[in-house]
C-alpha cells in the first residue's frame, strides 16, 4: 500500500466540488485519485480501482499514454501558447481543424474551438443567434431540447439541459428555451414500439414549433444521439435521422451534441455516423483530448459559416472567442488522441466489447432490482427498481444508486450513479472483455451488498 494519506491535503472547505452535495463531502472528505494506468486508477489510500466511467466519460484512450504526454511536452516546449484572436493561429490547431472536418459528417466544414462542452454549447447558441440576426431572420429565437437532455452548465446551456436539478435556484430555463419529452422507452410517454417513439417525437417537435408561433420563431432543435447524464437513454434505430429530417422540413437548425458520444464511444467515430446523419452544427469535447487537456469545439455547416463571413459588415469582427480558443497544447494532445483512435481502432473495440458489456448486464437481470438494461457501444446503464414487473421506482430518499456506487467503490469499481436509481458504465475504449467481466463481477457484488444493507435497515 502506498502511504500517501498524510502527504495530501483534504481542502474540503476551500475546494468547491461540482455536482456534489457539498455538506456531505465536507463531512466525508473528498475521494482523491492519485494515479492511473490503462483502465485502472489508484486512490490515495493505495486502492486500485477499475474505472468503469473513464473519468467523466472522457478518458477514451485510457490512462498513462506516454505518446500523448510527449506530444504535450513537445508542444509546451516549442510554443506553449498562441492567441487565435485577430487572425493569429498555431500549427496544431490548424491541423486539428482540418482533421476534424475530414473525420466528421460531410455537412460540417468549419471548426470553432472552445475549452470544453459547456462553452461549446454556449458558443453554438450564440452562433445560431448571430446567424439568424445577420441573415435578416431576427425573430427565429426559440430553441427546443429534450427532457432529460444534458447540454452543460453555462448560463444559457443549463437552461437547454432538460434536468430539473440544473434549473432549480438558477432561474432557468430562459424564456426562449423549451423541451419535448425524451424518447425514453422504459418510461415512455410515446408508446413502446420504435415507430410510436419516433412518430411521437416528431409530432411533439411539430406541436412545440406550432405552439411557439411556427418556424419563423424557432431557431433550432438540440439533442444528444444517446442521452448521457439523463440516464444513458438510447433512442430507437432511425430516431436521429428522423429528427434530422423533421428539422429540415420545419426549417429549423438541427444541432447534435456529441460531447459524450463523439470519438468512438458508441462504436462509430461519431454517433451520427450510424445513420449517416448530417447536422447543421455539432458540439464535441471530452474524447477529443481524452481528458488529457481541456478542449471542446463547435463544428459548423458551410452555410452558417459563410453567413458569418459575408453577411456581417466588413469592418466588424466576429466578436466571440476565448483566450484559449485553439490552445496549441490541447490541439497537439487532440491530434495524438486522433492517431490512437485510428491506429487502435477504438470505435470498433467499443462496438465489440460494448456488445459483451451489454450481454453481461443483461445476465444481471436475474437480480430483482434490475428493471432496465440499455446501451450502445461502451455507453451503458442499468435502472434499478423496487418492482421489476410494475417498474415501480424505489422510494425517493432511499439513495439506492448512491449506495450501489459506494459498494462498487469498496469492491474496486468506479461507476456513475444518476438520478432515478440509474447506474452508468462508460469505461475507457481500450477496455478488454476480461476487464469488463471483472467490472460486471464487482458490480454484481456491489448490488448484492447494497441489497443486504438496505434489507437490514
Ligand atoms: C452531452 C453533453 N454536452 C455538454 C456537456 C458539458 O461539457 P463540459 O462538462 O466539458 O462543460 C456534457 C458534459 O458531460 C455533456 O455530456
Amino acid at each position: 500500500m502506498l502511504d500517501l494519506a498524510n502527504s495530501l491535503p483534504n481542502a474540503t472547505h476551500q475546494f468547491v466540488h461540482p455536482f456534489t452535495q457539498l455538506a456531505e463531502v465536507e463531512a466525508s472528505g473528498p475521494t482523491v485519485l492519485v494515479a492511473g494506468e490503462g483502465v485502472r486508477v489508484t486512490d490515495r489510500d493505495g486502492r486500485e480501482l477499475l474505472d468503469g466511467f473513464a473519468g467523466l466519460w472522457c478518458v477514451n484512450i485510457g490512462y498513462g499514454r506516454i505518446e500523448v504526454v510527449e506530444a504535450a511536452r513537445q508542444q509546451m516546449s516549442k510554443l506553449p501558447y498562441a492567441s487565435s484572436f485577430f487572425g493569429f493561429a498555431n500549427e496544431p490547431a490548424l491541423r486539428l481543424a482540418e482533421e476534424l472536418v475530414r473525420l466528421s459528417p460531410e455537412s460540417l466544414q468549419h471548426v470553432f474551438f472552445t475549452l470544453g462542452g459547456s462553452d461549446a454549447v454556449d458558443s453554438t447558441l450564440k452562433i445560431i443567434r448571430y446567424f439568424f440576426n445577420v441573415t435578416s431572420r431576427p425573430e427565429k429565437k426559440h430553441v427546443i431540447g429534450l427532457e432529460r437532455g444534458y447540454h452543460g452548465v453555462s448560463s444559457a446551456g443549463a437552461g437547454l439541459t432538460g434536468l430539473s436539478n440544473c434549473h432549480l435556484f438558477f432561474d432557468l430555463p430562459l424564456p426562449y428555451q423549451h423541451h419535448i419529452p425524451s424518447h425514453y422507452r422504459y418510461r415512455s410517454t410515446y408508446g413502446s414500439t420504435d415507430a410510436e417513439i419516433i412518430n411521437g417525437s416528431i409530432d411533439a417537435l411539430q406541436a412545440k414549433v406550432a405552439e411557439l408561433g411556427g418556424s419563423s420563431k424557432v431557431a433550432a432543435f438540440f439533442c444528444e444521439p444517446v442521452q448521457g447524464s439523463g440516464g444513458v437513454i438510447v433512442p430507437p434505430e432511425g430516431w436521429l435521422a428522423a429528427m434530422r429530417d423533421a428539422c429540415a422540413k420545419l426549417d429549423i437548425l438541427f444541432v447534435v451534441d456529441e460531447v459524450i458520444t463523439g470519438f468512438g464511444r458508441t462504436g462509430q467515430l461519431f454517433a451520427c455516423d450510424w445513420e449517416r446523419v448530417e447536422p447543421d452544427l455539432m458540439t464535441i469535447a471530452k474524447g477529443l483530448t481524452s481528458g488529457y487537456s481541456p478542449m471542446g469545439a463547435v463544428l459548423l455547416s458551410d452555410e452558417i459559416y459563410r453567413a458569418l463571413v459575408k453577411q456581417v459588415p466588413r469592418d466588424l469582427p466576429f466578436a466571440h472567442g476565448f483566450t484559449y480558443t485553439g490552445h496549441p497544447v490541447s490541439a497537439a494532445v487532440a491530434l495524438a488522441c486522433l492517431e490512437i483512435y485510428e491506429r487502435e481502432q477504438l470505435p470498433e473495440n467499443a462496438k465489440v466489447v460494448g456488445a459483451h458489456l451489454l450481454k453481461g448486464l443483461e445476465a444481471l437481470r436475474e437480480n430483482p432490482w434490475i428493471g432496465d438494461v440499455r446501451g450502445k457501444g461502451l455507453l451503458a446503464a442499468i435502472e434499478l427498481v423496487a418492482n421489476q414487473k410494475t417498474r415501480a421506482p424505489f422510494e425517493p430518499g432511499l439513495g439506492v444508486s448512491q449506495l450501489v456506487r459506494k459498494k462498487a467503490y469498496e469492491n474496486g469499481l468506479i461507476v456513475r450513479a444518476f438520478a432515478d436509481n440509474i447506474i452508468g458504465l462508460a469505461p475507457p475504449l481500450i477496455v478488454s472483455e476480461d476487464d469488463v467481466d471483472q467490472m460486471l463481477e464487482r458490480l454484481a457484488r456491489a448490488i448484492h451488498a447494497a441489497k443486504i444493507e438496505l434489507d437490514a435497515a
